[in-house]
């Protein structure tokens, strides 16, 4: 066992933030990372994100991410679970996050998210994007703009931003490089004005 591993907890579960019929998200627990790591642990998932995104991903890598969500204040990682049949224990499903932006543009703050590939398809990332991004704008009110960027081929994710209300504001031609390979990014924005058309 790793000196992270150890310091699982035992106890209650932290609350969920917001629920929906799909799914729920709450922040992190260390109990989380054995089943965020087997998810997170995926080619298919990894190659639309970051390269900080680690991968192979180990459990001691979800450890540490996962202490590293706890020791933020305000806490702006959590955890998505999915609640088929109304199951409300849910399973790990995935995660969700927010990174706020820097100086004059300090008010606009990037969403970031990954669905493990066994739950895609099932409307969890739409249903969760849609409630997450009400629950940021109600819980920090200096947040103005919530901002995803998207890799040209990504058809999932652009999809996901567009039925939760974001539009597209631009594309950055030739911004991303992984693998070698260069990508388009597309830029998606959601004003807090325009969350109450929203259902
Ligand atoms: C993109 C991702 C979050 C979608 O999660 P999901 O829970 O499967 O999404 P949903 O089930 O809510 O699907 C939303 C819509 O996208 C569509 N969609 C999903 N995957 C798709 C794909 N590969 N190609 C085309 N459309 C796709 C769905 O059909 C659905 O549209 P519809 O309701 O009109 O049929 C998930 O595939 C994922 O985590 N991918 C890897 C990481 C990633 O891309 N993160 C986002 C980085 S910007």
């Amino acid at each position: 066992m790793t000196s992270l591993q150890a310091e699982t907890p035992s106890g209650a579960l932290p609350a969920p933030i917001v629920t929906t019929p799909r799914c729920y998200l709450r922040p992190y627990d260390p109990r989380d990372a054995p089943a965020a790591s087997s998810l997170a642990n995926d080619a298919e998932v990894v190659r639309f994100l970051r390269d900080r995104f680690p991968h192979p991903y180990t459990l001691d890598d979800s450890h540490a991410f996962i202490k590293s969500t706890l020791e933020a204040k305000p806490v702006l990682d959590f955890a998505v679970f999915a609640t088929p049949n109304g199951d409300c224990a849910g399973e790990f499903a995935g995660g969700m996050g927010l990174t706020p932006g820097r100086d004059v543009q300090s008010r606009t703050w990037e969403l970031g998210y990954w669905i493990g590939q066994k739950f895609w398809g099932q409307g969890i990332a739409t249903m969760a994007v849609k409630a997450f991004a009400r629950w940021a704008f109600q819980t920090f009110p200096e947040l103005h703009r919530l901002e995803a960027e998207v890799y040209h081929m990504n058809a999932g994710s652009i999809r996901v931003l567009e039925k939760a209300g974001f539009t597209k504001d631009g594309v950055r031609r030739g911004a991303a490089c992984k693998k070698g390979v260069v990508m388009d990014v597309h830029v998606y924005g959601l004003l807090r004005d325009e969350l109450g058309g929203l259902e």
